[in-house]
């Protein structure tokens, strides 16, 4: 940040003062700017699993495609997974696997904020592909150390709300960005539709949809035919579509997660445990081993085929996240729920392990907005990744 900022009458000169540690990124920046060289943005990411491996390649792919088009170079100076490091001031390249493998060390995150002090990188971007929450307590140092942020990781957007808050305040106060299109419908165009409603001061009243694309394949399918759930549920893990203990999706937490970001997105202060969450698995299933509780499917059978035959004709059933109430308050009404809903509406229309949202609003009357495609996936989640950095990259 400059000092003194001065230009002189003739407008040919102009003079700035800043501190010593700033001359290199400052001289990179005022380069870049007058010699129309390209704007450099510095990656750190960390993560590369599905979502981050895929962000990776992605990124190796179209960098040279977005150097040409947008004038900015995007460069990985730094990648981890929670054991080791792998640095480079050039950016890595293609062979980041085996670099990984042959030259990633031990590390703390003070490694990664002195290189960039020491090399005087500017543009500096936190990327968390990570599912962890020791991962998410580093946010206020990267915040403090000069970068941005852009996270598929929903927990940082999830923990009370007062971390919630803290967090803001900490960005707005170094200025900084913080990013996290993919917490909810993955690479669907969500929050960030959400957040320019409200901003620009439509008053949202509810927002409904099937959530899990887990569920959702599950559901849809179940609903089409005769099949038993525990079928469906078999097929549904066998296709990867849930997560290696499918109870994570069946308990409902994770639609209840991406619910709360949503509300608090529209300035509600709603916790997680104001969430009204139907469980889907039966009390006695809840504890011990994977394998114990899928060789008790037959229990969850019964109870589903009991929920398929009480529908009215031509209904199917979704399993939803409702966010109701008066959205003016303090907080909202949150309910996580098995609904049977008409085959002919916009949710009992979904197909496949697709996602839906349907936003209502004043404007939009008794017809609400519908986003609707994958909600769930790595190709699509990397690119919505890709698309937050973009996003600051352009602003920055
Ligand atoms: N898949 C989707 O459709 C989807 C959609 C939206 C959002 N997301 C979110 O995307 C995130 C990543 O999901 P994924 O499926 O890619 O997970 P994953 O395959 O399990 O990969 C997680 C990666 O994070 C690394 N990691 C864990 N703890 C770390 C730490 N403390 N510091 C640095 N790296 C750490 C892991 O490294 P190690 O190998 O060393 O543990 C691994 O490389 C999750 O938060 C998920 O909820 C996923």
């Amino acid at each position: 940040m400059p000092l003194l900022f001065n230009n002189t009458v003739t407008g040919k000169n102009v003079s700035l003062v800043v501190r010593k540690s700033d001359l290199h990124k400052a001289l990179n920046v005022m380069h870049g700017q007058i010699f129309g060289i390209s704007k450099k943005i510095n990656l750190a990411l960390f993560g590369h699993g599905n979502v981050g491996g895929t962000l990776v390649e992605q990124i190796l792919r179209s960098a040279k495609t977005i150097e040409k088009r947008k004038g900015i170079h995007l460069n990985v100076f730094a990648l981890a997974n929670s054991r080791k490091l792998l640095l480079s001031k050039q950016g890595i390249g293609r062979n980041w696997e085996a670099a990984m493998r042959e030259k990633g060390t031990d590390y703390s995150l003070e490694d990664i904020f002195e290189f960039a002090r020491q090399n005087h990188l500017e543009n500096l971007i936190a990327v968390d592909n990570t599912a962890s929450e020791e991962f998410v307590a580093g946010y206020f140092d990267f915040v403090a150390n000069g970068f941005d942020l852009v996270s598929s990781n929903k927990i940082a957007n999830t923990l009370r709300f007062d971390f919630y808050e803290l967090l803001r305040e900490e960005l707005g106060k170094h200025q900084k960005q913080y990013l996290y299109e993919t917490n909810v419908g993955a690479g669907l165009p969500l929050i960030d539709t959400i957040k320019l409603l409200h901003l620009s001061g439509e008053n949202i009243t509810r927002i409904k949809g099937v959530f899990s694309g887990s569920l959702s394949y599950i559901f849809n399918t179940f609903s089409e035919g005769d099949q038993p759930f525990s079928a469906i549920l078999k097929d549904a893990i066998a296709r990867g579509y849930t997560e290696p203990d499918p109870r994570e999706d069946l308990s409902g937490n994770d639609v209840g997660r991406k619910l709360l970001i949503l509300a608090r997105e529209l300035d509600l202060r709603n916790e997680f445990q104001d969430i009204r969450i139907e469980n889907l698995i039966p009390p006695e299933l809840r504890e011990g081993g994977v394998e114990g509780f899928l060789e008790n499917l037959p229990l969850l059978d019964k109870m589903f085929e009991k929920e398929r035959e009480k529908q009215k004709p031509g209904h199917v059933l979704r399993y939803i996240g409702d966010l109701h109430g008066d959205l003016q308050k303090d907080k909202g009404q949150l309910d996580v729920q098995l609904v049977s809903v008409p085959g002919e509406s916009a949710l009992g229309q979904v197909k496949g392990s697709d996602s839906i949202i349907e936003i209502y609003t004043e404007s939009y009357g008794a017809h609400p907005l519908v986003i609707q495609g994958a909600g769930a996936g790595a190709a699509v989640t990397a690119r919505g990744v890709f698309g937050d950095i973009l996003r600051i990259a352009e602003k920055g």
